[in-house]
């Protein structure tokens, strides 16, 4: 008796789900969503495992959410893998995260190629390790022709030195007579920085009850909305990205207007 109440409940909530689902596809969808999947650790500790553990799930929450927000219309899924703060920890766990986009891409790239995914990067590539950098210039050069959501790793990524590196890329053009004080705009200051190719995020995601951005795209959130939740990232499932996004939905965007 227990146990059909329990599926009873369980159907129930996944039609809930889909009638969800359902909704916030028949409304705008964030064209750019930005996550920054935090808690990786803690979820290993209440397990009494190691980091790593948090990681590797972490690792398959990804695919799931990856083809999540394909599914929904996304047209950019940013995810914050690595931050040029996180060196700072053990090197063991350090290794560990430098191995994931391999590991990851050995048994995806596949499927992101077939579901017409375009892998790309923002990041200091420089002091990535080679074997990490190979596998993610494979994935971008072999999805490169698919035009649909763009998977973009921010790997190695920190804000305030992508935005140091634009700088005096600006400075090196303005010697060069290539700009002045007048031609930078926002919109060609944007074009100087890693995010180029891409529309600024529409909707932020944290992870884990962090309230902050931890150096993470801080010119481009700008006029983002905001979404914070206690779900550690490996717990993290559609039904959290649905919330998020009727959230999203919910909220006027008024980019400073009335
Ligand atoms: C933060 O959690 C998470 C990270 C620093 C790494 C995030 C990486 C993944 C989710 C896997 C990425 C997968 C691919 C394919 C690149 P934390 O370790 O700071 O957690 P804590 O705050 O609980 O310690």
């Amino acid at each position: 008796m227990f146990d059909k109440m329990k599926l009873w409940k369980n159907n129930n909530d996944s039609i809930d789900l889909q009638d969800r689902i359902d909704n916030i596809k028949a409304q705008p969808i964030p064209e750019h969503v930005a996550i920054i999947m935090d808690g990786n650790g803690r979820w290993a500790k209440k397990r009494t495992l190691p980091r790593v553990a948090g990681h590797h799930e972490g690792a398959k929450v990804v695919r799931k959410i990856t083809r999540f927000a394909n599914q929904l219309g996304v047209k950019t899924l940013t995810l914050y893998a690595f931050s040029t703060e996180n060196w700072k920890r053990p090197k063991m766990e350090v290794d560990f995260l430098m191995k994931l986009p391999s590991e990851f891409l050995q048994t995806f790239l596949p499927e992101l190629i077939e579901e017409n995914v375009q892998v790309k990067m923002i990041g200091n590539k420089s002091i990535l390790p080679a074997a990490t950098l190979k596998a993610i210039d494979e994935a971008i050069q072999s999805t490169a022709h698919n035009d649909g959501l763009v998977l973009n790793f921010a790997m190695n990524y920190g804000s305030r030195a992508e935005i140091i590196e634009a700088v005096k890329n600006v400075l090196i053009d303005a010697q060069s007579g290539i700009i002045d004080d007048e031609k930078l705009t926002e919109e060609v200051f944007s074009s100087y920085l890693m995010t180029n190719e891409l529309t600024d995020p529409d909707l932020l995601i944290r992870t884990s009850g962090e309230i902050r951005l931890s150096n993470f795209m801080l010119w481009q959130l700008a006029y983002a909305e905001f979404w914070f939740t206690d779900v550690l990232w490996p717990d993290f499932g559609e039904e959290h990205f649905v919330e998020a996004v009727e959230v999203f939905q919910k909220r006027q965007r008024r980019f400073g207007g009335v």
